[in-house]
């Protein structure tokens, strides 16, 4: 498949200005692995921030909590990962390039082809006549292969473990503690930050699918019986989701539906009520256009046998060819406390108001690389001038400070400007060039303000304020922009107020 000239514009910004690029690339390179660099891992850590913000917002018992990313065989084995977490390997009989089943059936169809068994595989395989990519071998039969990577704990290795492949395992596992910590209260939201990792038959399109990446995902346990009837629905009723239905979603659109009416269609409040924080989140918290986001249900045989209910989150992204799924709303039912309850002999079941119950899980699932790529695809311009219209919040320098020039005394005093700024957010100083190519630069790497320091300042301690996106100027004195900032920066405050 030809590879969009979107996906070129976005790994240029990337790599050029130190945002993100495949790992030890000194040594060739290291297939599904990435680093960021420095306004890269800034942005990321925004990005956390303000997702933590958001989701740990929604119940004061929400909470962050932090687990190994190594687990051991036997939890891993209650959980069905040894068993189940694998995908369909194929290998060319020819040059013994190996392939994911359902990638090469989707590169011919367009559809996706995931949980098929070995032999539909093969037999779709037959029907539509694929080879080898490579070098149009015949290819040999599918058979499952497990991503999980193993690790040998202690110096004789005699103890089997794996690294996680999602964290979701860690709230699990540690479910019953915080219950006990949290005073014994249902709902109880576990959330975690931390990397993963799945061995990748064929990691593609660069951060889409990777060996090593970060996963945000908020474990929400609660009592079947009585949540549904708590969630304060009536405040997100007549909301419009943007929905894909399985049988439609290969279209490429969604249909706006309101909350009220997903209800009609068999999802639980608690479900479409937590559809509605997600979507705020994007279109709201992170202000992306609307047309880009959607929720696309997962058919009973897409989703995980675990999944009562699951949506994928996804964004439209020019350099990925489409919707692209950058998150997930699933409903696993009592499937992992349940199995961690078997797999352990520990009991579970927690009592509340005098009622034992087996916790069900509804987890907010987020893959962080691919939401910074999506993030990046959605707001790099590049018709014309090239701006990065990232959300003000997550830009990775907020403020730029420049002296209009490097004397007379304006330098010293926007350097003491940037540093005094530098107490609140991140801020660049430049002197370098015209201020026509320092604001250039700040735009392409999504600086949402840009502050010059001129002779009047030295007068009368004003500043001119630039705002990215509209190129508007205002003057401000340097204690009011110093106040303001923040105020700016999470969009409490419009920039025509200074
Ligand atoms: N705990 C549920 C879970 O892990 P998942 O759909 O397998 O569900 C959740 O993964 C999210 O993690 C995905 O929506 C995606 O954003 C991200 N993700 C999964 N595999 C990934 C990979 N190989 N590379 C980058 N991100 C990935």
């Amino acid at each position: 498949m030809a590879v969009p000239s979107r996906y070129d514009d976005v790994w240029s910004l990337s790599v050029r200005r130190g945002f993100l690029w495949p790992a030890v690339d000194l040594y060739g390179g290291f297939a599904g692995f990435y680093d960021y660099g420095h306004l890269g891992a800034a942005m990321k850590r925004n990005w956390e921030s303000v997702w933590l913000e958001a989701f740990l917002g929604l119940d004061p018992n929400y909470q962050l909590i932090d687990t190994t990313i190594a687990l051991p065989e036997a939890a891993l084995k209650a959980s069905g990962h040894v068993d189940h977490f694998t995908d369909l390997l194929v290998r060319c009989t020819k040059c013994k390039e190996t392939w994911r089943a359902d990638h090469l059936l989707e590169d011919v169809t367009h559809e996706a082809h995931e949980g098929l068994e070995p032999a539909e595989a093969d037999a779709k395989i037959r029907e539509l006549a694929v080879r080898c990519p490579k070098c149009k071998g015949e290819l040999g039969p599918s058979q499952p292969f497990n991503m999980m990577f193993p690790v040998a704990v202690g110096p004789l290795g005699a103890d089997r473990a794996y690294l996680r492949p999602e964290t979701a395992q860690g709230a699990y596992l540690n479910f019953k503690r915080e219950f006990e910590a949290l005073r014994r209260r249902l709902p109880v939201g576990l959330a975690i930050l931390g990397r993963c990792f799945r061995n990748e038959i064929s990691p593609r399109q660069g951060t889409y699918r990777m060996r090593e990446f970060l996963q945000a995902e908020l474990q929400i346990f609660f009592d079947p019986g009585t949540w549904d009837a708590q969630v304060p629905f009536d405040g997100i009723a007549a909301k419009a989701l943007h929905v894909a239905f399985a049988d439609e979603k290969g279209k490429g659109g969604f249909a706006p539906i309101a909350a009220a009416d997903l209800l009609a269609r068999g999802l639980p409040r608690f479900y479409v009520y937590h559809m509605a924080a997600v979507q705020d989140f994007y279109l709201r918290t992170l202000g992306l256009p609307p047309d880009r986001f959607r929720f696309a249900e997962l058919s009973e045989k897409e989703r995980a046998f675990y999944n009562k209910v699951h949506f994928d989150i996804e964004l439209k992204q020019d350099s990925l060819g489409g919707f692209k799924e950058v998150g997930g709303v699933h409903y696993r039912t009592d499937h992992d406390l349940g199995g961690h309850q078997r797999a352990s002999k520990e009991r579970l079941e927690v009592t509340v108001d005098g009622k034992k119950v087996l916790p069900h899980v509804l987890e907010l699932s987020f893959g962080v690389d691919r939401n910074l790529w999506a993030i990046l695809d959605l707001t790099y311009a590049t018709g014309g001038k090239a701006v990065l219209r990232a959300p003000p919040r997550l830009a990775p320098i907020p403020v730029a400070v420049f002296p209009l020039m490097a004397k007379d005394g304006l330098d010293a005093r926007a350097s003491a400007l940037c540093a005094r700024l530098r107490r609140r957010v991140r801020a660049a100083y430049d002197e370098g060039g015209s201020i026509g190519k320092r604001y250039a630069r700040m735009d392409e790497v999504g600086t949402p303000f840009c502050v010059t320091v001129d002779h009047d300042t030295l007068k009368d301690g004003t500043v001119t304020i630039r705002e990215r996106d509209s190129t508007a100027q205002r003057r401000v004195s340097e204690d009011a922009l110093f106040d303001a900032l923040p105020a700016l920066l999470a969009g409490e405050r419009a920039f025509e107020s200074l």
